[in-house]
């Protein structure tokens, strides 16, 4: 099987490097292109065999599955590029929420799927989600799945909790490191603790309770309740918590909602533009 990737950007580059480092894929397998060539030159620098081709439409006439890892406002060029020679027996992979799976098929006359990596893909870990259009059949979705779960966790979703799904899997790891540095800025400030000291605690204890969340069988009220003793500190420290933050996840999901109503909406329109303008 040849894999292509058009944009090897950010999360081009990072599923391009976590199938290779995780076995899933030999770097002889890849067709990579990037609108500023240097960027794909350097990864099969890294990666000898890596094929790194000058044109969208040379890597997508040879790849059977197609991953489309540019921005949103970046798909219409690429689809004007690619629709001559992508085929029914090819599966291209947005991995974009606000492309809507229906609007690549009307453009393209091959199977289709979305994806939504995580920065966590990296290090061969957390979520991919996997949404699939009609003309997926149950091997292509099997194929991916497989491909996908060497790198990650591979979660069906529908694309109606695509957002939603996304905010948690995929910008989640932003507002957790959020969570991180706050913490670990107010520990510096108020004791004196040096920031190397409290950011290799607070991070220990990220990942042990991804794992205690994940393969230990807690779920987080669970925990909470292990942790939080009654009277004790812990059961305190989190009576600010409910406090202080439980409006914030409404205010982040409408905030991300709205962003993405936008640009589904900026999307559609500069994919059905007519070529007029
Ligand atoms: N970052 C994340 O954690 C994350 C997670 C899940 C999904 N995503 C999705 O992944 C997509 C890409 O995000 P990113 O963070 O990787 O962005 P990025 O770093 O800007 O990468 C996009 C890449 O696409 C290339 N490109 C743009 N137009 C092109 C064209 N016409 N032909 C070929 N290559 C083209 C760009 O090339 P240049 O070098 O010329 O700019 C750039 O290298 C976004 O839609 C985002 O929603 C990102």
């Amino acid at each position: 099987m040849r894999v292509g990737f058009i944009g090897t950007g950010s999360m081009g580059s990072i599923l391009i490097e976590a199938f290779i480092r995780s076995g899933a894929l030999n770097p002889e397998q890849i067709i990579a292109t990037n609108r500023t060539l240097t960027k794909v030159e350097r990864l099969a620098q890294s990666y000898p065999g890596l094929q790194a081709a000058p044109s969208n439409k040379q890597t997508a006439a040879e790849s059977d599955l197609l991953f489309l890892c540019v921005k949103p406002m970046e798909f219409k060029a690429v689809i004007d590029e690619i629709e001559s020679v992508v085929s029914s027996q090819q599966t291209v992979v947005s991995i974009t929420s606000p492309v809507m799976i229906r609007h690549l098929e009307e453009l393209l006359p091959c199977k289709i799927a979305k994806i939504i990596p995580s920065i966590t893909n990296y290090v061969l870990s957390g979520a991919t989600l996997c949404i699939y259009g009609d003309r997926m059949l149950p091997e292509d979705e099997d194929l991916l799945e497989n491909l996908l779960s060497h790198i990650s966790a591979p979660i069906r979703v529908s694309e109606q909790y695509t957002r939603i799904s996304s905010d948690l899997s995929s910008c989640g790891p932003a507002f957790l490191a959020f969570f991180v540095e706050k913490f670990v800025e107010a520990a510096v400030q108020t004791t004196g603790i040096s920031e190397a000291e409290a950011t290799q605690l607070a991070s220990e204890m990220t990942l042990g309770t991804g794992k205690l969340l994940t393969t230990g069988g807690f779920s987080p009220a669970e925990l909470q309740k292990r942790v939080a003793v009654p009277g004790g500190i812990t059961a305190e420290a989190l009576l600010i918590m409910e406090k202080e933050l439980c409006g914030v996840f409404y205010d982040l999901i409408r905030t991300t909602h709205a962003k993405y109503e936008e640009d589904v909406e900026k999307v559609e329109a500069r994919l059905f533009r007519t070529k007029v303008d």
